[in-house]
């Protein structure tokens, strides 16, 4: 039996930003609304034909690996997280292995939203621990912008997204004491719609809607959210699910060196921070400079907190994440 340690990270966010003052030229929001409501001041977005979700993660994924001190070919499984996918199918796992030029191995694409990062990096886990692989590339990525509704229609949900991809080697470690001490994953499918983007989609008829009906008031090829729902079932579930991995662990809350959220909304981890009793120097927050990257934003935000030699050996690190399905999880991190 081993443990499963994060021995690289790396990020990518394209180079274009986008304030709260250039959405207000789109649509009928103000800077002021975003900042009290989410803490967002701005965001990346993709200019058009310059990044996929797939090469923001290849560019994320290269890093990532360079500073684990493995080559590409050192790669024994890859997990792609998003929601974002450059095509309906295959999956941008794949994309990775070509574009990399990585061996033929098996790769892996997880579909769970704000979750993704979470759940991939539990699986990858799994796999380092019963032996089967030795180093998994696991990138979290997303390009929000091309599908968001940019007119007043979709203000609700537009200002808060933002583009970017983060990545992380998972690698074997002998002592179990270390590394990736457990994680946790949850599901509550019967809020599936609240938080939802229903087409393109079978179950919608897709491909036949699009091209025949092409009805212009038709929002169901734009992401929908049930904001206020989703912020009360986001921080009830943040809570439960950092305590069910501390509880796992033997460890309560005053043993937490740095807390991870994924970047929902400053106000939902401004409120975990609290109930938790953490400083503000123990929560890192980077939604103000780039929204909700959704799969993207805590391998973004934990690469961010090691570049800036926030977390030492020994710390102990938890990354929580909520989102749409509603899924959630926590990882609970012997660094
Ligand atoms: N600019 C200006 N006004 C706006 C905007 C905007 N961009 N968007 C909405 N409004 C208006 C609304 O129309 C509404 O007006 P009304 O009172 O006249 O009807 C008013 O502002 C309040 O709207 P609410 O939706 O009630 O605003 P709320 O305070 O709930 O904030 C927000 C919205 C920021 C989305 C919040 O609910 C939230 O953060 N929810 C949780 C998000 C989250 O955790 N998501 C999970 C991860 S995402 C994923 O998994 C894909």
């Amino acid at each position: 039996m081993y443990n499963s340690k994060i021995t690289g990270l790396g990020f990518f966010v394209p180079e274009n930003v986008v304030t709260n003052d250039d959405l207000s030229k789109l649509m009928d929001t103000n800077d002021e609304w975003i900042q009290e409501r989410t803490g967002i001041k701005e965001r990346r977005h993709v200019v058009y034909g310059e990044d996929t979700t797939t090469t923001m993660g290849v560019k994320a994924a290269k890093i990532a690996i360079d500073r684990a001190g493995i080559k590409k070919d050192d790669i024994d499984f890859i997990i792609f997280a998003t929601l974002s996918p450059d095509y309906y199918f295959p999956g941008p796992g794949v994309l990775v292995q070509r574009d990399l030029d990585i061996k033929t191995v098996g790769a892996l694409d997880v579909r769970n939203q704000c979750s993704g990062f979470v759940y991939a990096i539990s699986v990858g886990d799994q796999y380092i621990k019963s032996g089967m692989y030795k180093n998994i590339l696991v990138i979290g990525s997303e390009l929000h912008s091309h599908g968001l509704d940019m007119t007043t229609r979709g203000r609700g949900v537009s200002v808060i997204f933002g583009d970017g991809a983060g990545a992380a080697v998972l690698s074997r470690e002998k002592d179990t004491s270390r590394g990736i001490l457990s994680t946790h994953l949850h599901s509550e499918g019967q809020h599936a719609e609240e938080l939802s983007l229903i087409a393109p989609g079978m179950g919608k008829r897709w491909v036949n809607d699009i091209i025949k009906d092409n009805d212009p008031n038709d929002e169901s090829y734009f992401p929908y959210m049930n904001g206020q729902f989703v912020f009360k079932n986001a921080v009830v579930r943040f809570s439960e699910v950092i305590m069910e991995g501390l509880s796992a662990n033997n460890l309560k809350p005053t043993d937490i060196d740095l807390l991870i959220p994924h970047q929902a909304n400053l106000r939902i981890s401004q409120f975990i921070q609290k109930q938790f009793g953490l400083r503000d120097d123990q929560v890192y927050n980077n939604i103000m400079k780039y929204g909700n990257t959704t799969a993207a934003s805590i391998p973004i935000a934990l690469t961010e907190a090691w570049e800036q030699g926030m977390i030492k050996s020994g710390d102990l690190v938890v990354l929580a994440a909520f989102g749409s399905g509603f899924t959630w999880g926590s990882v609970i991190i012997r660094w």
